[in-house]
């Protein structure tokens, strides 16, 4: 039961939450009219850091260090768990799920570890669990693939689903900065992760494609079928050899899947310049969707930052308010699709490799060479001089099994070549090129 005046508390004042609570602060005209008859009562802001208490001009509202006042305190209705990381955020979730309020949160680490659990308890108590915010921030992805596109099985999601990653490989490419410099700028912005390698090491992405890809595919996966891999090894030669060659290298998360089979990851690869993807630059995020009767539909969007989640988190209380009844994602309760799913190391895509000559000899015909010997072939190289003055190669292989590159590049090595291996990445290739269809 919803009251007329419907009692919100927010636990965490960091940049989502702040960003929530500036939203409903400056928009309450615009939003009460969204909720006609209902009101909201701002009522209760949470956080250990008392310098982050926060004064509303028109709410009464109280501040506090202690979660549990919200949780339990009696006029709130609903709760906005913006503290971020797993713990205690799963605790506070299940808490005041169990306590019989709603609850939403952007946080796709205890969505993506714990969700059918707290949906479960959601559903038995008959309250909301709803995390929009999770995944693109600002882009309602998780509303268009729950309650949108229900025409046609969904079979493929692309996207750029880490905003402070984008945004480093943006300023790598764009102003030859290091990685390190640039997610120092990421941080002060506010796009990071308090643990920001949950960002660069692909965590953050990989909580989100799988948020996705239950969804989409309406089915309950397991985190450690999903395998996954950030930018940390991506060194400003990478980019230099990737532009090089037509190529700038994004941190992309793909999730297929054909009937009762799905393959899903995360890693950086080269992708054309020319693919609408390589257009989401900064914070921003992109997503690609594609099912038969809809074909191709593309979102885009502010991935991170305070505003852009608290967008979607006052849309999820608008969406409680007017529609408590209604269980989102009742689908991962009640029927949950099986699937399987695999290493999509079963795919051919083409290979980009970074080697270095060891004796500072470079020759471009001695590489395919050992290469061909090797059993690849190599469609285009070419070279840089790095800022240590390393002559570095740049080498796009033919498409190949991933397994067949990892022996080749091994033997290479073995064989004291005198080429080092520094790195290898994939080549976006589109699925339909890969199931054989235009
Ligand atoms: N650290 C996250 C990102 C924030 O950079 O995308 C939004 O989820």
């Amino acid at each position: 039961m919803i009251e007329k005046k419907v009692g919100i508390g927010i636990l965490g004042l960091g940049h989502v939450g702040k960003g929530t609570f500036d939203i409903l602060e400056k928009n309450q005209a615009f939003i009460s009219q969204e909720i006609y008859p209902y009101q909201i009562g701002l009522i209760g802001l949470a956080d250990l850091d008392v310098n982050r208490e926060t004064k509303s001009e028109k709410y009464d509202t109280f501040f506090t260090e202690s979660a549990d006042q919200i949780i339990e305190h009696p006029e709130i209705q609903i709760v906005i768990e913006a503290v971020g990381g797993e713990y205690p955020s799963y605790d506070f979730i299940k808490k005041a799920l169990l306590k019989g309020k709603h609850v939403v949160t952007p946080n796709k680490e205890v969505v993506a570890k714990h969700g059918y659990e707290l949906l479960d308890i959601a559903r038995q108590n008959q309250v909301q669990f709803l995390f929009e915010t999770s995944v693109g921030s600002a882009i309602p992805i998780l509303g268009v693939i729950s309650n949108i596109l229900t025409s046609c099985p969904l079979e493929e999601i692309v996207g750029i689903l880490n905003g402070t990653t984008n945004y480093i490989l943006d300023l790598m490419f764009e102003c030859q900065m290091s990685q390190e410099e640039a997610l120092k700028k990421a941080q002060e912005i506010g796009y990071a992760e308090a643990d920001p390698s949950k960002d660069i090491d692909g965590l953050d992405a990989l909580y989100k494609i799988f948020i996705l890809s239950s969804l989409g595919f309406r089915t309950r996966l397991r985190l450690d079928q999903i395998n996954f891999c950030g930018i940390r090894d991506i060194a400003q030669e990478d980019i230099q050899l990737a532009r090089q060659l037509g190529y700038r290298i994004k941190l992309v998360a793909i999730a297929r899947k054909k009937e009762d089979i799905a393959g899903i990851r995360v890693q950086p690869m080269l992708m054309d310049m020319d693919h609408v993807l390589v257009d989401i630059h900064g914070a921003n995020n992109g997503i690609l969707l594609y099912g038969e009767s809809y074909g191709e539909l593309f979102f885009s969007g502010a991935g991170a930052g305070g505003i852009a989640g608290g967008s979607m988190i006052v849309s999820d209380i608008v969406r409680i308010i007017n529609q408590p009844e209604y269980f989102e994602y009742d689908y991962l309760v009640q029927n949950p699709r099986e699937l399987k799913v695999l290493n999509l190391d079963q795919e051919e895509n083409a290979y980009y490799v970074r080697i270095q000559p060891q004796n500072g000899q470079i020759s471009s015909h001695g590489v395919e060479k050992i290469f061909e010997q090797n059993g690849l072939s190599i469609d285009k190289n070419t070279e840089i001089v790095s800022a240590g003055d390393q002559k570095m190669i740049g080498v796009l292989t033919a498409p190949s099994l991933e397994r067949k590159l990892k022996a080749a590049l091994e033997k290479i090595k073995q064989d004291e070549t005198g080429y080092k291996i520094l790195n290898y990445l994939s080549v976006y290739r589109k699925m339909r090129d890969q199931y054989g269809r235009s």
